[in-house]
């Protein structure tokens, strides 16, 4: 089953939690028949005793299903489990092992009855945490429709996907074509089953990158040996085509604060050196330059919303998007780049 479905589910699952422990919480305000004997009648309607019940078959259900598919899937994980993974695990078995509680509890131990709302509670805390560690992630992934409708984004994904150098690759791209809705739902399809065989979402969805590197990332990626079908090239270039349709999304959660070091990076370094000698450029040419690098990773709007800036204020911004965020670009683009938005972009006289 691929992560669609999944993150259907696991919405389903928080939200039947969520109902389920509500609904419990009122049901328990009931007295129980003789007065505060866990094991008797508990005086609640019994239809709104029996939708609670339903609604715990209806979550185990779930459970059942994700778990079928996810251990098998820890075992292929060929990346270090990272810590959020492990956390994942540790909350899904202990779902597992209150659920079993509670079922015995019900069935055969009913003098331990007044701990049945402690372990809904339990399995509702539980089940948030393993849902906020993937659903978001599942949810990004899935971002498409939105910014398709977009004439502008369209544009961007296919200036974006020209600046590929897909010849030297040996690959024969139609741009228009890759940009379009059906490759890129052949993308996402991809990303959604395919790329998460070895690792998670997370993984893949931690940062934007420009057009480039996440070509060269997949590339990267389909070569490694795979226990399932191979990702065909067609996949390839759709997948692609998909994660830089994506990248806008992931750029706006990657949060602004970022602790540790700055990279050191030497084109950063010796843009800033350059800051002060004038710079000759061609407007034609630097608003083509400024459209095509730095709508990679997130839309231009997001550039100019950012206000009005000198050239100097301009270019330190440019340089955190080298430092920081990994942009490509040379000394020379940083100051044409610069400069053209000082001049179109400059302070307000
Ligand atoms: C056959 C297993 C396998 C498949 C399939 C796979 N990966 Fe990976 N991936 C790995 C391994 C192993 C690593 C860690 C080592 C490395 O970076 O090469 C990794 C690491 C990564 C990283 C982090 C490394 C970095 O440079 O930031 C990203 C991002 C990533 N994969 C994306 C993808 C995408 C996108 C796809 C689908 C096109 C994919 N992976 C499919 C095995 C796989
Ligand atoms: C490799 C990806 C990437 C590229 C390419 C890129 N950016 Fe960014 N940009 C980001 C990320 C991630 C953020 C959000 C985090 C941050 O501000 O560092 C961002 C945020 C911004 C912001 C908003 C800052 C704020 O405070 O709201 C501006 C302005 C900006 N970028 C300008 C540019 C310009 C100009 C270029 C072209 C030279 C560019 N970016 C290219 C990744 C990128």
């Amino acid at each position: 089953m691929s992560t669609t479905v999944n993150m259907w589910l696991g919405i389903a699952f928080v939200v039947l939690a969520l109902l389920a422990v509500l609904l419990q919480s009122w049901l328990w305000s009931y007295p129980m028949v003789p007065p505060d004997d866990p094991r008797g009648r508990s005086l609640a309607p019994a239809r709104w005793v029996n939708l609670h019940r339903a609604l715990g078959v209806a979550y185990a259900v779930i459970y059942v299903v994700l778990m079928v598919q996810m251990v098998p899937r820890l075992w292929l994980y060929q990346v270090e489990l990272p810590a959020r993974t492990v956390v994942h695990a540790v909350m899904a078995i202990t779902i597992g092992v209150l659920l079993l509680t509670k079922v015995a509890i019900i069935r055969f131990f009913r003098h331990f009855g007044k701990s049945l709302p402690s372990i809904g509670l339990g399995i509702f805390l539980c089940t948030i945490i393993l849902t906020t560690l993937s659903v978001p992630f599942a949810i990004r992934a899935h971002t498409l429709e939105r910014n398709l409708t977009d004439p502008a984004e369209r544009k961007r994904i296919e200036t974006v996907l020209a600046s590929i150098p897909w010849k030297e690759d040996g690959v024969e791209v139609d741009v228009t074509k890759v940009a379009g809705i059906d490759s890129l739902l052949l993308g996402r399809r991809v990303l959604t089953e395919k790329c998460v065989a070895c690792h998670d979402m997370r993984t893949i969805l931690a940062r934007p990158r420009a057009a480039r590197g996440w070509w060269e990332l997949v590339v990267r990626m389909a070569e490694k040996p795979s226990f399932g079908r191979p990702i065909t090239v067609e996949e390839q270039v759709a997948v692609t085509a998909y994660l830089v349709a994506l990248s806008p999304e992931i750029q706006e959660s990657v949060s602004r604060k970022r602790s540790g070091e700055k990279r050191q990076d030497d084109n950063a370094e010796e843009a800033k050196r350059l800051g002060d000698l004038p710079v000759v450029f061609d407007m034609a040419e630097a608003k083509a330059l400024y459209e095509k690098e730095c709508s990679q990773c997130h839309k231009l709007a997001k550039v100019e919303a950012w206000g009005r800036h000198t050239a100097d204020e301009w270019r330190q911004m440019v340089v955190q998007m080298i430092e920081e965020n990994e942009a490509e670009l040379r000394p020379e683009q940083v100051r044409v780049i610069s400069a053209y938005l000082a001049a179109t972009r400059g302070p307000t006289p």
